[in-house]
């Protein structure tokens, strides 16, 4: 019998740092039957070209129900999600987002996240001692703010969906996370009635009024579905992914200070970045439907798939000297947007953020540096995310 690999068993380290892990777990093979902290068994795709090929593969399902059947979590089922869709389902919702999440659409945003990065760190330059924590000051209020902004939030209400959704990337327990998320769909059932009233020149009012050739268009719950998913998905990934590149900078001090010397080298030293450590270990769940042979490994039907993308970024056949952060390096290629059908529609918004802000803080904090041991910092504990609750940082405040 094949055995099984228990995730939970490693706690705090594979939290801390899961990649030596995933080095052992490569050099034994791209796929491993593994069983979650929770208690699921899942196989784990850990090669690179495995991780690729999963990612695209038509016979593995994102919806739930291939596994559950049609009793899913009220929650999934009511939302009508395109991360937990297949064809036809996923391509209709797809594109009828992406017909209005477009380039310009993105590009438009651009002096607003200079303008928010601008604010968040005056404020964060007050700090009359020259000490923050990076994932209150900037992390956390940035992408937030910046989501806002392209569902048409009115700015008065921005503070009540950066507390619920707080609630529920660091929730104090379930009913604290049950309410934030009812209190949200709640808001934006709300927001998408104002925007059918009075539209606006945002995202939400854009996908309120589209009709297709086909005369298509999204359903109540579709809408809401559309608000949740850009909400959370273009949130807890662009934070934890700020405060990873962050920190593998300042852990860096040789890459760090050519990144000073040469600010033309940004946009490669965030690709680099999301190589070396993304912010979701694993892709979402996908369910196998009928028995898929992976790298190699026959997986049976009806079982669920965890795509380790951290684990296939730093795989040696893609990566020369995976471990090394090297912000010169040529990074592309990486899967930390995943890959095929459900690759991330929100990857030039979450690079131009991280573009931004990367940029700006080297600007405006001369010195800036770690303010805590590496090892001790709060851990995100979760299959998915990696990253940690915060980032204390100090720079050199001028006499
Ligand atoms: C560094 C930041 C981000 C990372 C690393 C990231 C990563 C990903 C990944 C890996 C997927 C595919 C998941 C899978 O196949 O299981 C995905 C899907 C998605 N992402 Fe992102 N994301 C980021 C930021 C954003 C932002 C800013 C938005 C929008 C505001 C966004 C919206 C979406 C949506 C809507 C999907 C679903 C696409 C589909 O199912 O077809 N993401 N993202």
């Amino acid at each position: 019998m094949t055995e099984i690999l228990d995730l939970g068993a490693h706690g705090a380290d594979f939290a801390r740092d899961p990649y030596p892990m995933y080095a052992e777990l490569r050099a034994r093979g791209p796929v491993h039957r593994a069983r979650t902290p929770d208690g699921r068994e899942v196989w784990l795709v850990v090669g690179y070209e495995e991780a690729r090929t999963a990612l695209a593969d038509p016979r593995l399902s994102k919806d739930p129900r291939t596994l559950l059947g049609d009793d899913v979590g009220q929650g999934a089922a009511a939302l009508a999600n395109m991360l937990e869709s297949d064809p036809p389902h996923h391509t209709r919702l797809r594109k009828l987002v992406t017909r209005e999440f477009t380039p310009r659409r993105v590009e438009a945003l651009r002096p607003r996240v200079q303008a928010t990065t601008d604010s968040l760190l005056d404020a964060m330059l007050a700090a009359p001692d020259g000490r923050a924590d990076l994932v209150e000051a900037l992390a956390f209020p940035l992408p937030m703010t910046v989501i806002c902004e392209l569902l048409g939030v009115p700015p008065r209400d921005a503070a009540r969906l950066h507390d619920w959704s707080s609630a529920i990337i660091a929730p104090s327990g379930p009913a604290a996370e049950g309410a934030a998320l009812r209190a949200i769909a709640t808001y934006f059932i709300g927001l998408i009635e104002d925007k059918r009233v009075g539209p606006g020149g945002d995202l939400m009012s854009a996908l309120v009024k589209i009709t297709d050739e086909e005369g298509d268009r999204l359903s109540e719950s579709e809408l809401l579905g559309v608000a949740f998913l850009l909400l959370i998905a273009g949130h807890e990934t662009t934070l934890n992914q700020l405060t990873n590149g962050v920190r593998a900078l300042l852990e860096h001090p040789d890459q760090l200070a050519a990144l000073r010397a040469d600010p033309s080298l940004i946009d490669n030293a965030v690709e680099e970045m999301l190589r070396y450590d993304g912010p979701l270990k694993s892709a979402t769940d996908r369910f196998t439907t009928e028995p898929i042979d992976i790298g190699g490994t026959l997986v049976p039907a009806r079982q669920q798939v965890l795509v380790a993308l951290s684990a296939a970024n730093h795989a040696a056949e893609k990566f020369d000297d995976p471990e090394r952060f090297d912000i010169r390096r040529e990074a592309r290629g990486h899967v930390t947007f995943g890959h095929g059908l459900h690759y991330c529609v929100g990857a030039p918004l979450a690079r131009m953020e991280l573009q931004i802000a990367v940029r700006a803080l080297l600007d405006r904090c001369p010195g800036l540096a770690l303010d805590a041991v590496v090892d001790e910092l709060p851990w995100i504990d979760s299959v998915l995310m990696r990253g940690t609750r915060a980032l204390p940082v100090r720079w050199t405040v001028a006499p």
